[in-house]
């Protein structure tokens, strides 16, 4: 990982890991969770005028790009997964594309070698945006309240400000003190004089303002043609960047079926590819069902263990499997979705040691870990689980000073390096090497549970590769281990991503004892301060509950 990538991470860790405790909200008509509590009101706000969960989504996902700028975003992609009240679902795909001019060996030099950086820090890494398409598709089918009604706030935000808080003016800090390498960040934060505006004080966007007033008038047309997609390609061709008004033009969001999978008397509803997140965690459930509970005690050895090995397995398969559908249409999703292969996963754990990963055919490699997700329910009982992202925090940190929002760096989502893979970190299987057009594959997991066929559950997070695992576990812990929201999100996660072939744990919940017991068994263990920030909605006996991860200091779970 380069230098300023590792150092902004670290500082965001340090500034949006402060509490250890989430006190669950409740709701009798109604529930927002999301990582600004800003923009969760907002979406509280939609629900409250007779907005429904897409009308309450939509609005706290355009606030998020007013208020959460490192995740939150109109520059970005994601995926939206909605069920009804009666478990009816479907999902939105508005995951970024790449451009018509990429081609598979876009980011080596002449020896065929990664050029550092190339893939995440330059214009060629921006991915076409797919966000306003998404969201504008999702409403357009099932939104309530007129589109010009739920864009509204977040222009409102833009334009007036909001208030200034520390986490924003950290990330200003650390890009005030990076002038070479974050030019265009230079006065993101500053109300155009010559100062970060201080925490407390009111942050005005009215560029960004402008933009969305644009969408607001003109919905998907007003991002993808006309002046905003005539300034965007500009920017692009300034910059080295190839998106260009073509691909802007062609792009459309998706909707696609869900994957759907069961525990027990659950059904799971899930993202399909490119999200790998749907398969891979419906495919650990599907070996969680294969153990009995009461003899494996949550959070012991023996558990870890049991849960990490069913995580290196459902990678593998990730890895070696999952791309764009749309250019891998035979790839064996109900092979993997198979509860004969979980029983043959689970066969061969050997619950004395660890398995090793083979990397010998193929490896993984690093993803971002700066996304966010948004649960909403309405009234009625419909629900909205929404992941989106720029990829790495701030996206690629470029911004077009007269459209006001940042973009991503989602192209470094794509395998780089045709047929080439090592354990350290590269993949070079075929459903995910860059083809023009093609969707980067992705892990990110918005999920949806039903109970007796509404909707239960509404759960999702950030992380980067660690997301599947996250949002796998705190499934886990509410549908076998019945925790209440706020516990399932905090409690103690390990991710294991079959390669590297360690498993990393959250180092302040797990005991000295069983990290030596893991250790003898094999495994290599790696601690880190937390694992995702989770937002999430349990509904109840006509009680909403809601609980927002509290590495996430700037999030609420706002219900009414
Ligand atoms: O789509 C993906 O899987 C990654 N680009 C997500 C990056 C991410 O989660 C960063 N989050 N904290």
């Amino acid at each position: 990982m380069s230098l300023r990538l590792s150092s902004l991470l670290l500082l965001l860790c340090l500034f949006s890991t402060a509490k250890f405790s989430t006190a669950q909200t409740y709701g009798r008509n109604g529930m927002v969770v999301s990582t600004s509590s800003v923009a969760s009101e907002t979406g509280r706000d939609i629900l409250k005028k007779g907005g429904n969960a897409v009308d309450g989504a939509v609005a706290t996902a355009f606030a998020l790009a007013v208020t959460h700028p490192s995740a939150g975003n109109i520059g970005g992609g994601g995926f939206l997964v909605y069920m009804d009240a009666n478990g009816e679902a479907t999902t939105f795909d508005f995951r970024e594309k790449a451009p018509l001019k990429a081609t598979n060996d876009m980011f080596l030099d002449e020896n065929g070698d990664l050029i550092e950086n190339s893939n995440h820090f330059s214009a060629k890494a921006i991915g076409v945006p797919g966000t306003v398409a998404g969201l504008y598709k999702a409403h357009s089918k099932y939104g309530k309240l007129p589109w010009k009604e739920v864009v509204q706030p977040a222009i409102d935000l833009a334009t007036n400000g909001f208030i200034m808080n520390w986490s924003l003016y950290n990330a200003a800090k650390y890009f005030e003190s990076k002038p070479t390498e974050y030019p265009m960040m230079q006065d993101f934060f500053n109300n155009h004089s010559n100062a970060i505006v201080e925490p407390g004080g009111v942050w005005r966007q009215p560029e960004l303002g402008k933009t969305l007033s644009i969408i607001r008038d003109k919905g998907h047309n007003g991002f993808y043609k006309g002046e905003v997609a005539k300034k965007l390609a500009a920017f692009m061709k300034e910059n080295g960047g190839i998106i260009t008004e073509k691909d802007l033009a062609k792009y459309e969001a998706i909707e696609r079926k869900p994957v759907v999978g069961t525990y027990k008397d659950y059904q799971i509803c899930a993202m399909p590819p490119p999200s790998s997140g749907g398969v891979t965690l419906i495919s650990m459930m599907n070996m969680m069902e294969q153990v009995n509970f009461d003899t494996l005690e949550f959070n012991s050895t023996p558990y870890v263990h049991f849960v990490a090995e069913s995580m290196r397995r459902a990678y593998a398969n990730r890895a070696k499997h999952l791309g764009d559908p749309d250019f891998n249409p035979d790839m064996p999703i109900d092979f993997l979705l198979d509860k004969a292969l979980a029983k043959e996963l689970v066969a061969d754990i050997d619950m004395t040691k660890a398995t090793k990963s083979d990397s010998s055919n193929f490896g993984q490699m690093p993803e971002g870990d700066n996304t966010t997700h948004l649960s909403v329910m309405d009234k009625d009982g419909n629900a909205v689980s929404l992941t989106y992202t720029l990829e790495y925090a701030y996206g690629s940190g470029m911004v077009d000073k007269e459209l006001g929002f940042i973009f991503n760096n989602e192209m470094g989502d794509f395998n780089p390096k045709p047929g080439v893979t090592t354990s350290t970190g590269q993949i070079g299987t075929k459903p995910n090497l860059i083809e023009p057009e093609k969707r980067m594959l992705s892990s990110m997991t918005p999920v949806i549970v039903a109970k007796d066929g509404k909707p239960y559950l509404v759960i999702g997070s950030p992380g980067g590769r660690t997301i599947i695992n996250t949002v796998f576990q705190t499934v886990l812990n509410v549908l076998e281990f019945e925790m209440e929201i706020d516990n399932a999100i905090e409690a103690m996660k390990i991710h294991h991503q079959w390669l590297p072939d360690r498993i990393m744990y959250e180092e302040l919940l797990m005991s000295p004892d069983t990290r030596e017991a893991l250790k003898s068994m094999g495994h290599d263990l790696r601690g880190i301060s937390r694992l995702g920030q989770l937002m999430g909605i349990i509904y109840e006996d006509g009680i909403f509950k809601g609980a927002s991860d509290s590495s996430s200091g700037e999030g609420a779970a706002v219900g009414y």
